[in-house]
């Protein structure tokens, strides 16, 4: 049986954290089992948000080593650097002719970004949403792994491939979020204000890149309360989220433990000791990153491998994005000779 297509992308804006592990690498690594599997660095799109390119190469591979450190296989899967494939250029074009201005303006992503950085508000900001559709469709895939932020942006893309499909015939297939989970993941920031990112809020961002000692400092400081008001009641978010990555990273017995003491506690009657959740997390998470950081650190210092597994993957991701853009131009006409 043939195998369904996946992409899936990461910006190259700085050091990968666990919301990008949780929300989109772990699905990454099983589904290379599964699939027939694209993955990329999206250098293109951290220029719209970050023009200085003096950090740029080193941050493609940064991103890339992380990728391979968290278990992605090159043999097993395209690994390749967005600007490698300039017919993601070419249908990011064709794209722009179905998108709406006031559709892209209503992006929730785009008015934070505008929010952010009121004096950078780029047409390619703007755009960013079908340039990420011309990603997703240079190879015509159907399942794309991202966490609950992107969600959004893979509603627009299927947008663009009805649109395209009744203008010029059946090109391209409707692609869609995924997640092995029930439903899409995300990450809080450790102070419990929005989503963990890799630029923003650094104290309260666990990377795959910390020390120990950072790992158990931000985890100690992490936003707590002064425990539940009634028995069963439901955890804050921020709550919640110590419990997600408790679940991802301490052993069953642990993680019941804690919702037990949660679901007993009640006002005057306290149970939990978030202190020691917190200490149990932070000692369970150093066992996590540390050794992530140390297969990252030694395929940095790798050079030559990490450009072989850049122009291998970009080999492999033309071959089928050039069937695509040959496809397109043959539905718009544009073929002459
Ligand atoms: P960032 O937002 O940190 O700059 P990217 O935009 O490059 O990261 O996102 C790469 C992938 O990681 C996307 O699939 C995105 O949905 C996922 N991701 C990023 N932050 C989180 C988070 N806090 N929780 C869940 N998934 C996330
Ligand atoms: N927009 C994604 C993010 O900010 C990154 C990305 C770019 C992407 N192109 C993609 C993700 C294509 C999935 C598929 O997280």
């Amino acid at each position: 049986m043939l195998k369904e297509t996946v992409l899936s992308g990461i910006r190259s804006t700085g050091f990968l954290h666990l919301g990008n592990y949780f929300g989109a690498i772990r699905n990454y690594v099983r589904m290379q089992e599964e699939y027939n599997c694209y993955f990329f660095v999206a250098n293109w799109h951290s220029l719209t948000t970050h023009p200085d390119t003096s950090e740029l190469r080193t941050s493609v591979h940064r991103v890339m080593a992380e990728n391979i450190a968290c278990g992605l296989d090159p043999e097993k899967v395209a690994l390749y650097v967005q600007s490698d494939l300039p017919e993601i250029a070419e249908l990011y074009l064709y794209l722009n002719t179905m998108a709406y201005k006031g559709e892209l303006e209503k992006t929730p992503t785009f008015k934070d970004k505008v929010r952010q950085n009121p004096e950078n508000v780029n047409a390619a900001l703007l755009t960013y949403p079908v340039l990420m559709a011309a990603d997703i469709l240079i190879h015509r895939a159907v399942k794309v792994p991202v966490g609950k932020d992107q969600e959004q942006h893979l509603e627009i893309a299927r947008n663009y491939v009805q649109r395209f499909n009744h203008r010029y015939g059946n090109v391209f297939p409707e692609p869609h979020a995924f997640n092995y989970g029930s439903k899409l993941v995300k990450i809080l920031s450790l102070d419990g204000n929005g989503k963990m990112s890799k630029s923003e809020n650094q104290m309260n961002t666990l990377y795959l890149a910390d020390e120990d000692d950072q790992v158990i400092k931000k985890i100690m400081k992490a936003k707590t309360d002064s425990g539940p008001s009634t028995p069963n009641e439901e955890k804050p978010d921020y709550i919640e989220n110590l419990f997600t990555l408790l679940r991802e990273v301490s052993a069953p017995d642990v993680v019941k433990k804690y919702e037990d003491d949660f679901n007993n506690s009640s006002a005057g009657n306290c149970i939990i000791r978030y202190g020691d959740l917190k200490k149990q997390l932070a000692e369970d998470m150093v066992q996590f990153i540390t050794p992530i950081r140390e297969k990252v650190n030694a395929i940095l210092g790798d050079e030559n491998y990490l450009k072989s597994v850049m122009k291998i993957g970009a080999e492999k991701a033309k071959v089928s994005a050039e069937a695509t853009i040959t496809a397109v131009r043959e539905a718009m006409n544009l073929n002459y000779h």
